[in-house]
């Protein structure tokens, strides 16, 4: 058979991680042709849950698990990574600055850079989860000055899936018949959902909101008021709805975005995901922001020639700005 993929989960032991490994495993990431090798990182607290999760694992009978490792070592984690998902993270707590938080994720990203620059494979793609999820990813790739920064990701798929969830009962359109919506910056609640481009069953999104809502300004009022705020703010409605965080979805999103970006997104259209910038559509260089993405061949590229109005243009630069200022804390901090 085809040789196994590595793929390392960070904070495995965590809920994010129990609803990925299975999934992972069973070939909803990478196909069902292909042998996977998971090895999970936890800190020590968390290694008796990954452990747990292991035997789960091989209690299930994968016939695509070829071998599952569990350590606390980020050198044995990232030994061959071809995927790697980072996914531990430190939490906001109550009464915690910014600059806490920063220095305490720069203090888990940091090192674990440094361990995919120096044990993962050649190939290895990298895909962030743990908030704060695009910085994190910056301090990554900064200390990983071997691997191309391109292949350092953060995961905003779920802010995506979240706007075509919305988009889809606003409109009476099935997901599966909207396409061109993009998340543009920072997965924070300054995040851009934009519809500009969108289409559902084929028609322009703006003329069909405006259409049902009875002109082109009830149309903007609900995006500004609605849509857009929802969908931002839908971590937080998840929690007060359920009682505890969107695990299962983040999930569905970490594989959706693996799968789009090493199996390509075909003829499916744009996504979103956010990469590296190189100043793509007046984003600041060299934060990582999200983008209109498509990716072929295992490389992801930045959708090109989208037009930007004034209001998009003032969204996006808003929370690229956010994204800078983050940039500039994890910088006086030592961390990048
Ligand atoms: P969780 O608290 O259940 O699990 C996190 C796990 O990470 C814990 O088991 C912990 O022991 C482990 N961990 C902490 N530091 C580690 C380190 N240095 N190395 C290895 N493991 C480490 O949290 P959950 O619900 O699984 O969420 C994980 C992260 O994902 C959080 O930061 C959360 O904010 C983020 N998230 C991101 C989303 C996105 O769209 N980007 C969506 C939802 C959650």
């Amino acid at each position: 058979g085809r040789t196994p993929v590595t793929v390392t989960i960070t904070g495995a032991g965590g809920q994010i991680g129990y609803a990925l490994l299975f999934r992972i495993a069973s070939g909803g990431m990478l196909g069902d042709d292909t042998p996977v090798r998971l090895r999970l990182l936890e800190i020590p607290q968390g290694l008796r849950a990954a452990e747990g999760a292991a035997l789960e694992l091989q209690d299930s009978a994968f016939p695509l698990l070829a071998h599952v490792d569990v350590t606390d070592d980020p050198a044995v984690a990232f030994d061959g990574a071809n995927v790697a998902l980072l996914v531990g993270a430190r939490p906001r707590t109550a009464g915690m600055e910014r600059g806490d938080l920063l220095q305490a994720n720069g203090g888990i990203f940091g090192p674990q850079g440094r361990a995919i620059n120096d044990h993962a494979a050649d190939d290895v793609r990298v895909a962030v989860v743990g908030n704060p999820a695009n910085t994190n990813a910056l301090i990554a790739a900064s200390n990983a000055p071997d691997v191309p920064r391109e292949r350092f990701t953060a995961l905003t798929r779920l802010d995506h899936n979240r706007a075509l969830g919305q988009l889809s009962a606003a409109l009476g359109t099935p997901v599966g018949g909207i396409r061109g919506v993009t998340i543009w910056g920072n997965h924070s609640a300054t995040q851009f959902p934009d519809v500009a481009h969108a289409t559902a069953g084929g028609d322009p999104v703006p003329t069909v909101l405006a259409a049902r809502m009875g002109g082109t300004e009830a149309a903007h009022d609900w995006l500004v008021d609605q849509f857009i705020p929802r969908v931002a703010r839908r971590g937080a409605e998840i929690i007060e709805v359920r009682g505890s965080s969107s695990v299962a979805s983040a999930a569905s999103a970490t594989i959706d975005h693996v799968r789009d970006w090493v199996l390509g997104t075909g003829d499916r259209g744009w996504t979103s995901a956010a990469l590296w910038s190189h100043g793509e559509y007046g984003v600041a260089e060299g934060v990582i922001s999200s983008f209109p993405v498509t990716s072929q061949d295992g490389t992801w590229s930045v959708v090109e020639g989208l037009a930007v109005d004034a209001f998009a243009r003032e969204r996006i630069d808003a929370s690229v700005a956010e994204l800078v200022d983050e940039r500039e804390a994890v910088r006086s901090l030592g961390l990048i």
